[in-house]
């Protein structure tokens, strides 16, 4: 059996109809940038979030890096992240022309170790930006108290945890500014890029909407800006998925919960950790093995027999080849969790469209190397 990684194919087939009529009406309206398609989307956006104000822009990096510059982050500023992410949450930081300073990462649930923030923080610590990473909410009570305490802007990268909730808190309701990827693989996705930032602050949604569009809100009239916008086409493949996307949020959770009760007694692996009370997404089901030199024979295992198995992330943003390439970057302590993380990751095929065969099939596959694997 083949078991693949991405569903979208599957998604689209089952949606096929709803998405393929906002696609004609875009095409139809001849309005494809900033049109009413783009409006609406954005309105059903902001809503769903129990939020005031949703901008679509061109991709989740530009969400990102445009919401630092709406919030007066950049030269001279420090952001503290974490180094066990996807690269470009670094990378947003550094085009706002900022500094990137990465802490460790909690090693139950992976997002950034609140308690490791307060010692990082210098007078020109500008902001905390929180990665729900692999779909599960950071601990944004105890980050949006340290923001209080030292007087900190709150940027939530949230390309992975759209629908995701925290222990009595939804997304967006500590924070500054959510930014929000669409890339196809992602639990909202386009057939491309796309991206928004989700904001309660009128003055940041005015900022982002003209540096978006040429730094223009009026027609031949420009400050400095950039072409970052979510096209009208993206925005009604979108429109149709936002309403499904609580219902495919509880098809990922189903399997999680499949494959966490049935690998509970595994000797070479951990297990995903969801905080108590939280709504985890799993965009991403991650198994670390207890042994990195583990880590690459499961994959290969698993690879061999057909599951397309991945890793995310195996190389940390500090890891990678030539960094920091004259960016101005700091770690802070050591980030032991951090690099454990990206040693030994694995990230099990994880989708709504996942049947229970093949979900059976990997958990089959992840046991039986689990037997021969010497734990001693
Ligand atoms: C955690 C995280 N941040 C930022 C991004 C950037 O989003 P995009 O690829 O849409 O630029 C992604 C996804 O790709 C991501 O997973």
């Amino acid at each position: 059996m083949n078991v693949p990684f991405y569903g979208h194919i599957r998604q689209y087939q089952n949606v096929k109809s709803e998405i393929d009529t906002n696609i004609q009406e875009v095409l139809g309206s001849g309005q494809y940038v900033m049109g009413p398609m783009l409006k609406r989307f954005e309105n059903e956006f902001a809503a769903y979030h129990g939020m005031q104000y949703a901008v679509g822009v061109g991709n989740g990096t530009d969400a990102l890096w445009l919401a630092f510059q709406a919030l007066g982050i950049g030269s001279g500023d420090e952001c503290i992240t974490t180094t066990n992410t996807f690269f470009a949450t670094a990378e947003a930081i550094w085009i706002a022309g900022a500094k990137a300073v990465f802490v460790d990462s909690d090693p139950k649930t992976n997002c950034i170790d609140t308690s490791k923030i307060e010692a990082a923080i210098t007078p020109t610590t500008k902001a905390l930006v929180p990665v729900h990473l692999y779909g599960q909410c950071a601990d944004m009570k105890a980050i949006r108290s340290i923001a209080d305490r030292h007087g900190l802007l709150i940027v939530e990268d949230n390309a992975q945890g759209i629908g995701a909730r925290g222990d009595g808190f939804r997304i967006g309701e500590l924070s500054d500014a959510v930014c929000t990827s669409f890339i196809i693989q992602k639990n909202l996705g386009c057939f491309g890029d796309g991206g928004a930032v989700v904001t309660n602050h009128e003055k940041v949604d005015r900022a982002i909407r003209k540096l978006r569009n040429h730094g223009s809100d009026k027609r031949s009239c420009h400050s400095m800006g950039y072409n970052s916008r979510l096209d009208d086409i993206h925005a009604g493949v979108l429109s149709v998925k936002l309403k499904r996307i609580d219902e495919w949020n509880d098809l990922r959770r189903k399997w999680a919960a499949r494959y966490s009760s049935c690998l509970q007694d595994t000797r070479s692996f951990t297990l995903p950790y969801e905080m108590p009370g939280s709504y985890h997404v799993y965009h991403l089901y991650v198994i670390e093995t207890k042994k990195p030199e583990h880590r690459d024979p499961l994959l290969n295992y698993l690879n061999e027999n057909g599951i397309d198995a991945k890793c995310h992330y195996p190389i940390a943003i500090h890891q990678q080849e030539g960094y920091p390439w004259g960016k101005q970057a700091r770690i802070a302590g050591a980030i032991p969790n951090s690099e454990r993380n990206a040693a030994c990751c694995i990230s099990l095929p994880m989708f709504p469209e996942l049947t229970e065969q093949e979900v059976d099939y990997v958990i089959d596959r992840v046991l039986e190397w689990d037997r021969k694997a010497d734990v001693a």
